[in-house]
Parts: structure tokens; sequence; C-alpha cells
């Protein structure tokens, strides 16, 4: 438990005198909720906004972005935009990183956060976590792709995939692809072996965690506390 006004403090984005004149002002709520005042204790992991925007109260924060084509899944680079520069300021200093990359033109689900161990665990190549993205192509998608994909895809330069799911939506260009590792390019690669290049690619989910579809993209959230337990946390 933690004054609310030292916490606000703690972001660095406000001083103390500062904090107390926001919850006065009635700009603050916690969990929703009006408090009674800059004294009230709060609990670690919960919610607290600052002009309906939340700030973090926990050691280990965790981010849902959609991000837009045209950025770059890294934390800094000197000429491009990157996933990071989405942030607000207080959010950029926090050391967040994106759990994988996804391509500059992908778009879709990324977690970000500052918690090493989670990110582990993600992407470790033990653990098979399920990513799932929605794909565009050209070229008509058939039985014989399907029967591939289950099969085990091996790419041009000898990359063997493990077996994946490939759900064709409409034969007419549109399917979803379910890969449980994560190579360089892999969608794109395994449909341009079979004659079928992506034009659009966008991740839905990765391991229990979807893609908020109220996020537009390049708009983020904290994942909610249903969320973080369905990762353990
Ligand atoms: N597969 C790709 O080809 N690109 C991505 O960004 C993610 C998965």
């Amino acid at each position: 438990m933690e004054r609310l006004d030292k916490l606000l403090a703690a972001t660095g984005r406000w001083s103390r005198k500062q904090a107390k004149a926001l919850v006065k002002q009635g700009r603050v709520l916690v969990a929703g909720q009006l408090p009674q005042g800059p004294e009230d204790k709060v609990e670690e992991g919960t919610t607290v906004t600052v002009d309906g925007r939340p700030i973090v109260t926990q050691r280990y924060v965790y981010l849902m972005l959609h991000k837009p084509a045209g950025v770059i899944s890294s934390t800094q680079d000197p000429r491009e935009k990157t996933v990071i520069d989405l942030l607000p300021r207080d959010l950029r200093r926090l050391d967040l990183f994106p759990v994988g990359r996804l391509d500059k033109d992908t778009e879709g689900l990324l977690l970000l956060t500052n918690d090493g161990p989670l990110a582990h665990e993600l992407l470790a190549p033990g653990k098979h976590v399920e990513k799932v993205y929605y794909a565009r192509v050209e070229g008509l998608l058939n039985q014989a792709d399907q029967a591939a994909f289950q099969e085990g895809i091996t790419l041009a330069d000898g990359t063997a995939c493990r077996p994946a799911k490939l759900e064709i939506l409409s034969p007419a260009h549109q399917c979803l692809v379910t890969l449980g590792e994560g190579k360089y390019h892999q969608v794109k690669r395994m449909l341009a072996s079979r004659g079928k290049p992506v034009t659009y690619l966008k991740r839905l989910s990765m391991g229990p965690i979807a893609l908020d579809p109220g996020l537009a993209p390049g708009a983020w959230r904290p994942l909610r506390q249903e969320e973080l337990a369905s990762l353990g946390r």
C-alpha cells in the first residue's frame, strides 16, 4: 500500500505538491473511482488514471500495443520510428521492450513489458506459445496449401518449419495462420513458398492474449488483471 500522492510523484511526472493538486482537482481516479484525498492508500497493481490516462503503479509493466505499419519493433533506432516512440514520456523511461518482433509493415498485437522472465517464457523455442495471424495473399488458397502447412513446410533456404495451421477464410486471398514458433518473416515465407505472397499481415493473438478490437492501430492499454493472470502474473 502506498499513499496516492506519493505514488503519483514516483512516476517522475509531478512533484508531491502537484500530485496533491491533481487529486484535489478531481483529475485522478483510483480503480475508476474518485479518491477521498491525496493521502488515500492504494494497493499495488491498482489502475490509477490522470485525466483518463493510466499511470504505472507496478514493478513490472505490461502493455498491449496495436502496432501500426511503418514502425519497427525495436527499443531505439537512429532513423526509424520505434514502437517505444508511440508511448507517452513516463512509460518510455521504464525500459520496456517488445516481446518478439513484428516486421515493419506488419500490424497487430505486440506485448510490451520490462518483465524479462515473461518474455523468455513466451519466446523460448521449446514453449510453443501459439501466435495467430490474419493474412491477405495474392493467388487462391486451397486444400493443398492447408495440407502443406499441416505437414510442415520447408522454406526455399532449407529451413524446416513445424506443422502449422492454415485456416482459409475465403479462397480469394484471406486466411488465418497459427504458428507455435517464430522464425524470421515466417508467415510471409511460408505463404510465399506456396506461391501466395502476403499483401497484408496482422497478428491477432499470442498465447492467451488477444488483440483488443477496441484498440486502433498505434493505440495501447495496460493488460487487464485477467490477462495478467492468464500469463501467470
Ligand atoms: N511472420 C512474418 O512474416 N512477419 C511478421 O511480422 C510476423 C510473422
